[in-house]
């Protein structure tokens, strides 16, 4: 298994707040790692220590342990979050196009860097939306505003904005959460379909989503991780009594 992200005793606090306690897990390459567990159990929390935008939040620091991507500490101060962010790609449960155009949107990295020519942006722009599964749904009206696209799409959207700057991974948290079932089914359908190249961390509090589109799955709780495995173990013959409890719907 060739790990993308390695995770080591992590230990994380808001303020006095402990929200993440000794979390070791080994994230792989190329696969979809589902983050289950009860509200307020740590989920996007450990999912930002990932980008490391936590730090935005102060009084919000790591208390102990590492998080390294293909080796490299991301913890470490002299570490450039810009190209941290670049490399790490995120979509969150409120999909949240900019008050832009469609094209505009997924250009907007690329001209952030300094691309300036138009067929290269224009390449980029169809390229993302393509992989977002949404090229065909918006290019008659790319220089229309996002917001007048359907949920579903403008959550396509803002995939197709994060993979435009070609991250290695892609953090998603519940970004269904917002979405009628046929939405979702086509954002799970474009997981599927990105897992090959991008390594990707999803929170979902859906386990339907979590067994039908995960290879991994960790179940947290109280900030801890109880149990991480393959999804069809976790979800088939959990080895800990409160996964079985809460995949099975008895608290949570
Ligand atoms: N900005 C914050 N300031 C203080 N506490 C926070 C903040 N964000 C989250 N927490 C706390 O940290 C714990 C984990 O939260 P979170 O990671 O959001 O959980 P989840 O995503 O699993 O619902 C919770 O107890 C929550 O109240
Ligand atoms: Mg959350």
């Amino acid at each position: 298994m060739n790990t993308a992200i390695q995770i080591e005793n992590l230990c994380f606090a808001y303020g006095e707040k402990t929200a993440l306690t000794a979390i070791n897990m080994d994230i792989p390459a190329h696969q979809v790692t589902a983050l289950i567990g009860p509200s307020g159990c740590g989920k996007s929390t450990l999912l930002r220590c990932i980008n490391r935008i936590n730090d935005r939040i102060k009084g919000a620091k790591i208390t102990g342990g590492s998080l390294k991507i293909h080796g490299i500490d991301v913890m470490r101060e002299d570490i450039d979050l810009l190209e941290l962010r670049r490399l790490v790609g995120m979509v969150f449960q409120k999909y949240n196009p900019f008050a832009m155009s469609i094209f505009e949107n997924v250009a907007y990295s690329s001209r952030i860097a300094g691309i300036k020519d138009k067929k290269a942006l224009a390449e980029i722009v169809e390229k993302s939306l393509r992989d977002a599964a949404l090229w065909d749904d918006v290019k008659d009206r790319l220089k229309q505003s996002a917001f007048g696209l359907s949920g579903g799409q403008q959550q396509r959207l803002c995939i197709a904005r994060a993979i435009a700057n070609q991250p290695e991974i892609l953090l998603m948290d519940e970004p269904c959460a917002a979405l009628d079932p046929l939405a979702t089914l086509k954002i799970e359908e474009l997981i599927h379909q990105l897992k090959s190249r991008y390594t990707i961390v999803i929170v979902t509090h859906n386990m339907a989503q979590a067994s039908r589109c995960s290879d991994k799955t960790a179940f947290m709780y109280l900030g801890k991780l109880v149990e991480f495995d393959d999804t069809r173990k976790i979800f088939e013959n959990p080895g800990e009594s409160k996964t079985e409890a809460y995949i099975t719907g008895s608290f949570g």
